[in-house]
């Protein structure tokens, strides 16, 4: 080979490596995004399988929901908001601009926990202004074991979240629900009062006032157990900063020794929330209060505070919290004795479960139902969260107390319903 032979190939060579470089670049992308697409319909099917999920739909007919159903979600943003509360910032998967809400509600969630055989239902109040159309937010604690019985199990919901749920994970939603909301309207003075974590509806309250400069006073509350459990601390702050309408009195119960605390800080106090220093507070009158928070601390407040004569449609109230998610005893057990015939007569049909019920008079339609291994999903328990809504198909309904959230026509809240008639239940 001669070396005009040998540069010739060695330049051929060089000619195909530079083609050979640029066509691999030019397929990487190709590449990449096929293996993106793969990953997402992967992802997309183990969830359809893992979550066996119930068709995605929009609103129906006669319900007050933006879409009815669950609603699939991609985790987006997950931030430590302290050592055990963490915001979620959540966006469709369908790309559709979202619904608004109203400050205070809420969203359900249906989560699949590994080794549970039933689907786990939870809801987390959205914890700030509505306004953005691509992503809600919520923001929810971590609940260990109660304290005196170390070995029962953490809460399902919350540590699933925690530990389990991570950036890109894909999450079923149900649409913004409840009546613990904001009447921008009102221009009674708002007493705002946390219990913990119950801060979220009523930070989604506060921001309202701040981004839409309502001039009205407000008193913000929030009692908690000491300075690290101080979720939202700065970021309230900071809102409530030259704004001379705004109140803010933090109580921290179990501030430890050594802790930074300023106590000739007039708005941080130590010792427990009570109905007597909320006055001391407000100055008392005529206030709307809106009240959320664990349930010890709502069953501290709420009847002490309609003892001193504050009218109970001047208190709008959501307990949640470890207690709100177990059973709590029927709003039924008057109706035994006012009709108690007829109460022995009414039957509960359960269409799909094909299974017959006698109403008891002492038993919510939720509790006989589980008790006969029929799964109605629940949260509250309490008629606050609607998670409980099922088809009416015949009969009638009644509600002692006017629940929390807007019922779908058609539908019963089966935690706070009593029949007044036979009824079918499309479950
Ligand atoms: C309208 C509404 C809005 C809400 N908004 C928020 C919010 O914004 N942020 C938020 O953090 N929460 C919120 N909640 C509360 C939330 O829905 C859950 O109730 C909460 O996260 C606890 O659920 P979990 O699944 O973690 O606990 P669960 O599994 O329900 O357990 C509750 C407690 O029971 C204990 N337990 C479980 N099994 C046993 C057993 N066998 N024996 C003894 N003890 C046991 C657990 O250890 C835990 O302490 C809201 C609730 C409602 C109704
Ligand atoms: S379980 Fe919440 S309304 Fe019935």
């Amino acid at each position: 080979m001669n070396l005009a032979e040998i540069i010739y190939w060695i330049g051929s060579g060089i000619v195909i490596l530079v083609l050979l470089e640029a066509l691999i670049s030019m397929l990487k992308p190709i590449v990449e995004f096929r293996r993106t697409k793969q990953l997402m319909n992967l992802s997309a099917k183990k969830l359809q399988r893992e979550l066996e999920l119930v068709p995605v739909s929009s609103a129906t007919p006669g319900s007050n929901r933006a879409w009815r159903g669950y609603r699939r979600f991609i985790l987006e943003e997950k931030v430590a908001e302290t050592d055990d509360i963490c915001s979620f910032l959540i966006r469709p998967v369908d790309g559709e601009a979202l619904p608004s809400y109203e400050p205070g509600q809420h969203l359900g969630f249906q989560f699949r926990i590994p080794g549970q055989t039933k689907l786990t239902t939870r809801n987390y109040s959205l914890s700030c202004a509505p306004g953005d159309p691509q992503r809600y937010k919520i923001t929810v604690k971590r609940i260990p074991s109660p304290p005196d019985q170390p070995s029962a199990p953490p809460g399902q919901g919350s540590s699933y979240l925690h530990d389990s749920i991570s950036i890109g994970d894909l999450l079923e939603v149900s649409s913004p629900a409840g009546r613990f909301v904001l009447d921008r309207q009102d221009p009674r003075p708002a007493v705002f009062v946390a219990g913990g974590i119950g801060i979220t509806p009523l930070l989604s309250m506060l921001e309202t006032i701040c981004t839409e400069n309502i001039n009205r006073k407000c008193f913000f509350i929030h009692a908690v157990r000491n300075r690290d459990e101080h979720v939202f601390r700065d970021h309230i702050e900071q809102l409530i900063t030259n704004r001379s309408n705004l109140d803010l009195h933090v109580f921290y119960s179990h501030q430890e020794e050594g802790q930074d605390f300023t106590t000739t800080d007039p708005a941080y106090h130590e010792g427990f929330l009570d109905v007597e220093r909320l006055v001391q507070i407000t100055g008392g009158g005529d206030l709307q209060y809106y009240i959320c928070g664990p349930p010890p601390m709502m069953s501290a407040i709420v009847p002490a505070l309609e003892e001193s004569g504050v009218s109970s449609d001047s208190i709008l109230m959501e307990a949640f919290g470890p207690a709100s998610t177990r059973k709590n005893p029927s709003v039924d057990s008057t109706a035994a004795t006012e009709t108690p015939t007829n109460i022995e007569k009414w039957t509960l049909h359960f269409n799909r479960s094909n299974q017959t019920i006698l109403w008891n008079g002492s038993n919510s339609i939720l509790e006989l139902a589980e008790k006969s291994g029929i799964h109605i999903d629940s949260s509250c328990r309490s008629g606050n969260c609607g998670t409980c809504e099922v088809p009416l198909l015949e009969g009638k309904i009644e509600y002692d107390e006017e629940p929390e959230v807007d019922i779908s026509q058609g539908h019963c809240l089966t935690c706070v319903a009593r029949p007044t008639s036979n009824i079918v239940l499309n479950v």
